[in-house]
Parts: C-alpha cells; structure tokens; sequence
C-alpha cells in the first residue's frame, strides 16, 4: 500500500515535470529556429547562393577548397557526392567537371534531379538510400576497371546537440567512408569529407595518412566559426 501511494506520487511528479520539461524544450526549439531564420536573412552566403542559383550556402565550401588546394574537381572524371541533398555540391562538381564526366550522387533522402551544365556532356546518376549500402547498385554504373577520382561527403549524422556524442557519430561515419573508398577510389584519387572537430581528429588524420599522401584540415570561410565543422582533405590514394 504504502509503495502504491509513494509511486503514485512519483508518477504525478514524473508527468509533471515531463510536461515542463516538453514545454521547455519547444520553448527552447521555437527560440533557436527563430534564431536560425533570423540568421539565414543577414548570412551573405545565403543570399549570393540564391543569386547564382545554388541549392544551399554549402556550395562556397567546396568552391573555396577547391580554389585553394590544386582545383581536384576539374582533374576529376568520376565524382561520388556521398550525402548529396539538396544538391548544391553536386551542382559545383558538375560545373568544374570536364565534359563526359560521371557525376554519382547517394543520399536517404529525395534529391531534385540535377541537370548537366549546357556546354558539357556529363553523365548524373542519382542514387537514393543509405551510401553503406550503395555499392552493388553504383557498380553497375561504373564500367570494368573504373573508379572515383574523388569522392566528397558533406554527410552528418542526426545531430543531438551534444557536442562528444556528435563528434563521435561524425567520425563513425568518415571510418565507414574510409571503407567505402577502398571499393571505388582509384589510386592517387582524393576524399573531402566533413567533420565536427573534437579528440578523435588526431586519430582519423593518423588513420588516414596510412592511406593518403595528403592529409589536411581545412576551415573555409563560407563555414561558420561558431561551428565545430572542419573539412578533411585527403589526396593521393595509396591502395
Ligand atoms: C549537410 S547535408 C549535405 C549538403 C550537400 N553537400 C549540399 O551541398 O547540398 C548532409 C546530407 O547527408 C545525408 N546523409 C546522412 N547520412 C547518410 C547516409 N548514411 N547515407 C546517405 N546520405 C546520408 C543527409 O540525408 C543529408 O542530406
């Protein structure tokens, strides 16, 4: 009896501070996206993205790497976008691409098909579901011997908004990238992907120097400072 009126109370108590803990969440959520639109109006990205028809503000990440370290997009021929939606690095790859490139775009999510730029015959394949489970299926584009001479992913985890937690669910997705290079990168190709900075970096850029002539982290200006994002720029595939 005694223990029946103790839990009653303590279930009253629980649902109680449920509803004022729901209430504080949404109240927290509604600042924040407030705070995001608020934030999307004043950013410049945003805006010279719409100007120059850009799917996102991302777009100036890619240009900005690829400006900076040896223009590895338009020595590409094969291209594999991991994490592509909505598009906007894949709409950069196709424009510095030359003329009868491929183009592999993978993401769970639907993409609004891409078009190859008009002065270039390039051939865009887009592929829908999880890239770890993509590789019978992007296959069967590639001919007999080819591979990616680059290979990106701006890929992110659902974030919680705990920085560790996020930290290491990023870096689980680069090693399942690192695996997933070793069955359609070419030797000397090259793999951009994103990060949120944290302790593991010092062991991925270890892990990846086995494997890569060139390892970098990169910072463009286009990403915010305030965000624990960094690229990690890993040329010369040593298969
Ligand atoms: C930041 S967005 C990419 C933005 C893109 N680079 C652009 O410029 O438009 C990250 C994307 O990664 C995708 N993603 C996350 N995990 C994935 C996975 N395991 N397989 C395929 N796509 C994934 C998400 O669905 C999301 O669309």
């Amino acid at each position: 009896m005694f223990k029946q009126i103790i839990s009653t109370k303590h279930q009253h108590f629980s649902s109680l501070s449920l509803t004022s803990n729901l209430f504080r969440c949404y109240a927290t959520q509604t600042k924040s996206s407030g705070r995001w639109l608020d934030r999307q109006r004043r950013d410049t990205f945003v805006k010279q993205a719409k100007a120059q028809g850009y799917r996102s503000r991302a777009a100036f990440k890619l240009l900005e790497i690829d400006e900076k370290w040896g223009k590895f997009l338009e020595k590409s021929k094969v291209i594999i976008d991991l994490g592509a939606a909505p598009g906007s690095w894949s709409q950069v790859a196709a424009e510095k691409m030359k003329s009868g490139g491929k183009l592999i775009t993978i993401d769970i999510l639907d993409m609004e098909p891409l078009k190859s730029p008009p002065n270039k015959n390039l051939q865009i394949i887009q592929l829908k579901g999880k890239f770890e489970d993509s590789i019978p299926q992007l296959r069967s584009y590639l001919n007999e011997g080819e591979f990616a001479d680059c290979l990106l992913s701006d890929m992110a985890p659902n974030t919680s908004g705990v920085k560790s937690l996020d930290h290491n669910r990023i870096i689980f997705l680069c090693n399942t990238s690192i695996d997933f290079a070793f069955e359609v990168l070419k030797p000397g190709g090259c793999m951009l992907m994103k990060i949120f900075s944290g302790p593991e970096d010092a062991t991925l850029k270890n892990d990846l120097k086995q494997y890569f002539e060139n390892v970098n982290f990169v910072k463009p200006a286009s990403s915010r400072s305030e965000s624990s994002e960094v690229y990690v720029l890993a040329e010369g595939f040593k298969l």
